[in-house]
């Protein structure tokens, strides 16, 4: 293992980390002394008016993937309209190689239901929910218990802190499927039906949970707002680039020596990552690596320096997803890897549109025959093919997503492949393990 040097170590911006490993630091008497609930009382003496103005100005985008500017999402709130506004925060956390959000829950709960009483204030939500996934039972019942302090303090109920502000937090349970995650299937879920996908329009900003105007948010962008509201917005802009603006949690995992959260503004490069977590296991190089999770893009060796922000990602081809990067080196198969991302998007794909739901059953049977030693040079132009009808044909995301390694690991890795098929590479999977595709 190597040690960063300082001017590396320097980039770290512990901000939604910093209290993770204070003793205790999910109970409600360590949260408050570490300054904790002072942004809501500083919220709740503004106009939520303002409040939207300052999330606006901060330039926070959204953690769950998309980017989208959180304060612009807010500001699509109709007021005046004489319905019921709801804010639901995902926790569902399901892109593989993620783990940003669990964490901060299971550390820092409170962050969270603080920053969520302030977002429902801005927005004129009287009710909340905390959509969070079924395995995660741990950091549910820290987030239950948060949510049980916070009630017995005052900061939940009805006339919060004296000031005629009502909020219900509910903490709810999804059964656990990826889709879930995404936003409409989530409000679905929540109202008790099978989680699937709705048509867009109308947005959740109008037609939302019960049909009325709700804000979805995921567990960072909400945990980041009593920051921003203590902090300032030039303070939060000060992190980060200037259309990434702050601090991020990045997920490592994979063939380096420390996985874990690295929290740096947005915009520090893999690079230096690696190097935050005391280098790459020995023996191994870099070979691929994810960004953002699963669904986006594969990168190289050659993408070290990428800036991790939104547009430096893009720009190398990729999306910043969910900042999960996990690493792989040279005694990885990226087809291999491929094979095992797409048994998953096929496991978790809802049915709904045929592109999705068929296109991943027959690329998982193409991949389970290169990698029995099977496939044919067709094979390839076939994945890439499929691919094509999956992409932008898709009812919602998971499909788009399930193409990523794909596409991205035969335009990186097209050797890897015919190595299999060509029979320089033994096959990976038996006979066997061909049948069995369901
Ligand atoms: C298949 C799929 C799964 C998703 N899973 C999650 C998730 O687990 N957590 C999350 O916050 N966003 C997830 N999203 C993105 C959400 O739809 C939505 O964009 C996000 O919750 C908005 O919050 P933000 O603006 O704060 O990022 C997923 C999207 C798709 C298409
Ligand atoms: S893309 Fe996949 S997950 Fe999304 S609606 Fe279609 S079948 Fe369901």
């Amino acid at each position: 293992m190597t040690t960063p040097r300082p001017e590396t170590l320097a980039k770290l911006t512990p901000v939604l980390t910093k209290r993770w490993l204070s003793p205790d630091a999910w109970r409600i008497g360590t949260y408050e002394k570490l300054d904790g609930y002072a942004a809501l009382r500083k919220a709740l003496k503004a106009h939520p008016d303002d409040l939207i103005q300052l999330v606006k100005d901060s330039g926070l985008r959204g953690r769950g993937g998309a980017g989208f500017p959180t304060g612009l999402k807010w500001g699509f709130i109709p007021q005046g309209d004489g319905k019921p506004h709801y804010l639901v925060v995902n926790a569902d956390e399901g892109e593989p190689g993620t783990c940003k959000d669990l964490p901060l829950m299971t550390h820092d709960p409170h962050s969270l239901v603080e920053g969520a009483i302030i977002a429902s204030y801005a927005i004129r939500a009287n009710r909340a929910y905390i959509y969070i996934r079924g395995e995660a039972v741990h950091a549910a019942r820290r987030l239950r218990n948060a949510v049980n302090e916070a009630y017995a303090k005052g900061y939940l109920g009805r006339n919060i802190l004296g000031t005629g502000f009502d909020l219900e937090l509910v903490v709810h349970s999804g059964a656990g499927a990826y889709i879930c995650g995404e936003e409409t299937a989530l409000l679905d879920s929540l109202e008790g039906f099978r989680g699937q996908p709705r048509l867009r329009p109308p947005f959740p900003a109008t037609h939302g949970l019960y049909a009325s105007p709700t804000v979805v948010n995921n567990v960072g962008t909400i945990a980041s707002v009593p920051h921003i509201v203590l902090g300032g917005a030039d303070w939060w802009k000060s992190m980060g680039t200037e259309k990434s603006a702050g601090s991020m949690i990045y997920s490592l995992s994979g063939r380096i020596a420390n996985p874990g959260q690295y929290e740096c503004g947005l915009g520090i490069t893999l690079r230096e990552l690696i190097e935050l977590a005391g280098g790459m296991q020995p023996g191994h190089n870099l070979k691929f690596w994810t960004p953002g999770g699963s669904s986006t893009p594969l990168l190289t060796a050659e993408h070290l320096d990428v800036p991790l922000d939104f547009e430096g990602v893009a720009a190398a081809g990729s999306i910043l997803g969910t900042t999960a990067t996990q690493i792989f080196s040279d005694q990885d198969c990226p087809v291999y890897a491929t094979y095992r991302w797409l048994e998953f998007y096929h496991h978790e794909s809802c049915g709904k549109c045929t592109p999705c739901r068929e296109g991943n059953y027959w690329m998982v049977r193409v991949y389970r025959r290169i990698l029995a030693g099977q496939g044919t040079h067709e094979d390839l132009d076939t994945l890439l093919d499929t691919c094509d009808n999956i992409l932008g044909r898709s009812f919602c995301g998971l499909g788009d997503g399930a193409t990523s390694s794909v596409t991205s690991s035969l335009k990186y890795f097209k050797q890897d492949y015919l190595d299999y098929i060509e029979g320089r590479t033994a096959p990976r999977l038996s006979d066997k393990q061909l049948v069995g595709a369901h």
